[in-house]
């Protein structure tokens, strides 16, 4: 990657006005900045032009939220089939065996990598008077621990470890003379060709390929047609789709809504990872409290000030993130109160400090000090498990889209991802689809094609807003109340039939007015909820993170499959 004769790419900077419309085309386009995006864009761009659209500023993402870290096997007690093990044990049951060898045997070469490339991990610290007794020697890694995990093996950058990658990744983006970066560009849809060959009467063979990204510039509202012989989503997950999340702003789903708009195939949309905790308080937005609080001795706490985890599971606190929230739930409905507490002020200050220097400054500026004091907290939605059905390489069934990271579904999460195996799929995917993507490149076999420009014929400036900001609202409101933790038929039922109105007013809503960023992401925010309805609804079993009260129980007879999701084609 870091090659001495870098051969620069001629731009192909095919601007072309059409009245307000703009073209560009690009050998490989990625939509999104995270870790997923930036790392695939720097391992392709020696071999054509990379054009990186991000919809807000490039650090604007989710990879920059996690606190956690990157799971990986580096310890002296640590090993991969203890990793595997650990992922489909999590996973319940849905992990693809193959894919999870495939990660978990990439990990620490990817993390050593990122070194390479600037990242700073924390490293072991030899003045640790308490620190845990499985802590590995002074001059290595720090090893953190999480829940579901056997071993301490979080890589991490103390409690900020995803901006300490986006930072060293930017940096080297950005100098590269091969990648430009968009911020500020929302991607509306994807351009998709498509061939259907019929035997009779009857289409038998659909085959669409991928030519490019419809893409919204913010400030001019002017919609760039982005033609791309390659196109990666890498836009990260969907928590905005509930009342309560961990996630930042950006996350509404958009690739995963783009994508089953193309006729892209889905998988396990139901399994929404609820992250058990996440700072209570009126005026924190988003604030996660790492589970990693936890893995330094954190114990949850009722109103009462008892430890509860011990009735719900033999890893108490450390239990896997599904038993964690569902039991927080419990709690919280039996009891009545608003929130549990996460309390680690038995341990040293200096350690806590030093340990979490992000987490314990924040709750400061909240009036909390996490020193000297249980931490206030409640699950929120943090993790979408499912999402574009992937292979090996990142593919997706839309021939020349790839798709990387948390919008993608490659079996290694099952039913419930273990706790840092994001970052790390993210990486090990970034690699291998780069690798497929150079080689793609490398065949040329990509048909020019003419790319009609966004028609906006006969839209106006919209005059009701409103419509738009109630919408976002009763989505997430319902989604938390009826498509949460813990589901029934019953409330599912009612979440589908709002849910169809909704659909009813945006689509009439699209296709009067001009889009706007609000209607983007209101319109992909609505496709993902719908899908998580839907494949919550026919799965009639509990299973990870999928608990249905009706069906309380895991039926391996007829259950253990993915639950797939296709737009219907319309012949
Ligand atoms: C955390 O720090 O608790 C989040 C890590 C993750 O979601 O994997």
């Amino acid at each position: 990657m870091a090659a001495a004769f870098r051969p620069i790419h001629i731009w192909l900077s095919r601007w072309i006005k059409q009245g307000r419309q703009m073209k560009l085309e690009t050998d490989v386009l990625i939509i999104g900045s995270g870790v997923a995006g930036l790392l695939f864009a720097l391992k392709v761009a020696d071999h054509g032009s990379v054009t990186v659209v991000t919809k807000k500023a490039a650090v604007d993402s989710n990879t920059n939220m996690a606190q956690g870290g990157i799971a990986s096997v580096f310890g002296a007690e640590d090993s991969f089939e203890m990793h595997i093990e650990d992922t489909l044990k999590s996973g319940d049951g849905l992990c693809n065996p193959d894919v999870v060898r495939q990660v978990v045997s990439r990990g620490p070469h990817m993390v050593r990598e990122l070194m390479d490339l600037g990242v700073r991990f924390s490293q072991a610290r030899p003045h640790r008077t308490d620190a845990v007794p499985t802590a590995p020697p002074a001059g290595e890694l720090d090893l953190g621990r999480e829940g579901g995990h056997s071993q301490n093996r979080i890589v991490h950058a103390r409690d900020m470890t995803g901006r300490e990658v986006e930072r060293a990744l930017l940096s080297v983006v950005r100098q590269h003379p091969n990648i430009r970066l968009y911020e500020n560009h929302i991607a509306i849809d994807l351009i998709v060709r498509s061939t259907r060959m019929k035997r009779g009467l009857v289409t038998t063979t659909h085959e669409s390929h991928c030519c490019g990204v419809y893409v919204l510039e913010r400030d001019s509202q002017q919609v760039i047609t982005f033609g791309a012989k390659l196109t990666l989503l890498a836009t990260g997950g969907a928590g905005k789709v509930y009342l309560y999340t961990s996630n930042p702003d950006i996350a509404s789903g958009d690739g995963i809504a783009m994508a089953y708009r193309a006729g892209a195939t889905l998988a396990n949309m139901e399994f929404v990872q609820f992250h058990p905790t996440c700072l209570f308080h009126p005026a924190a937005k988003n604030f996660l409290i790492s589970e990693a609080v936890r893995g330094e001795g954190g114990v949850l706490r009722n109103a009462a000030g008892d430890p509860f985890m011990a009735k719900y599971d033999d890893l108490k606190d450390l239990a896997c993130r599904d038993v964690v929230a569902r039991a927080i739930d419990t709690e919280l409905k039996t009891r009545g109160d608003d929130c549990v507490y996460l309390d680690i002020s038995h341990r040293d200050t200096a350690f806590i400090e030093d340990r979490f220097p992000n987490l314990t400054a924040n709750c400061r500026k909240f009036g909390i000090d996490m020193t000297t004091e249980p931490i206030p907290v409640v699950p929120a939605a943090h993790y979408m498990c499912g999402g574009i059905a992937t292979d090996q390489f990142g593919r997706s069934d839309i021939h020349h889209l790839y798709a990387v990271g948390e919008c993608a579904c490659t079996g290694l999460h099952g039913a419930n991802r273990l706790a840092s195996n994001s970052l790390l799929e993210a990486l090990v995917y970034a690699d291998s689809a780069a690798a497929k993507a150079i080689e793609e490149l490398g065949k040329g076999r990509f048909t020019e094609v003419g790319l009609a420009s966004w028609d906006e014929v006969g839209t106006t400036d919209s005059d009701e807003q409103i419509m738009v900001t109630h919408n976002w609202d009763e989505i997430r409101r319902f989604m938390w109340n009826y498509v949460g933790i813990v589901r029934s038929d019953k409330r599912l039922a009612r979440a589908e039939r709002r849910m169809q109105i909704i659909q009813q007013e945006i689509r009439e809503y699209y296709w009067d007015f001009k889009v706007t960023p609000d209607l983007i992401e209101l319109r992909n925010l609505a496709v993902v909820a719908e899908l998580i309805i839907t494949s919550a609804l026919h799965r009639k079993e509990s299973r990870g993170l999928h608990y249905n009260i009706g069906y309380p129980r895991r039926d391996d007879r007829v259950w253990q499959k993915d639950t797939i999701l296709r737009r219907p084609v319309v012949n």
